[in-house]
């Protein structure tokens, strides 16, 4: 019988699969593409930049595939790109478009801009929060809905106004919340 750490280790590669597919993808120049200079360089010697500026892109695509950025994912990406783990860590907690934690299947952002708030928002969001037994930035644990709340999403004339993935649902009131939800 294989060993649990055995198949452990075959859990994360096959986890981490589809991450080393986008890995694939930024590969520094094959030695034919890149200047005779540079040729006699092993790949660890080319210029950190080059692998640095993959970073961004990386993490988006990863985040893309796994819905969040895992640590095991993280990890990969620091020791592929050659950077600390710490550094991988300093953007990914930067940038509000990276997530450490799982995200729901669909995003609840509920405006809080001082229209809606003035109009409202506020209720819509307690409701919000109590019909999914969860509070702002927090995901349902059937991840089936994330609640945040944002600034002006630019539709102040129909304050309270929410969306939910692309969706906009404007001059909210509570009990329309439900309904809503039940659309999902
Ligand atoms: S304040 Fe809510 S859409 Fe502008």
């Amino acid at each position: 019988m294989a060993c649990q750490c055995d198949n452990e280790k075959k859990n994360i590669e096959k986890y981490l699969q589809p991450l080393e597919e986008i890995l694939n993808n930024y590969q520094v120049p094959a030695e034919s593409d890149i200047d005779l200079k540079k040729k006699k360089k092993k790949d660890s010697e080319i210029d950190p930049l080059t692998k640095k500026k993959f970073l961004i892109p990386v993490l988006q695509e990863a985040q893309d595939e796994y819905g969040y950025l895992p640590e095991e994912v993280l990890k990969r990406i620091a020791d592929f790109l050659e950077l600390s783990l710490s550094e991988v860590y300093g953007v990914v907690t930067f940038y509000t478009q990276f997530h450490l934690q799982p995200r729901g299947k669909n995003i609840i952002r509920i405006c809080m801009g001082t229209a809606c708030h003035v109009r409202g928002g506020s209720q819509i969001l307690n409701e919000m929060e109590e019909q999914l037994g969860i509070s702002s930035g927090e995901t349902t644990d059937n991840l089936k809905f994330t609640l945040e709340t944002v600034a002006c999403i630019g539709a102040c004339g129909l304050a309270p106004v929410i969306m939910i993935n692309d969706g906009t649902y404007g001059r909210l009131t509570p009990d329309k919340v439900p309904e809503i939800l039940n659309e999902y």
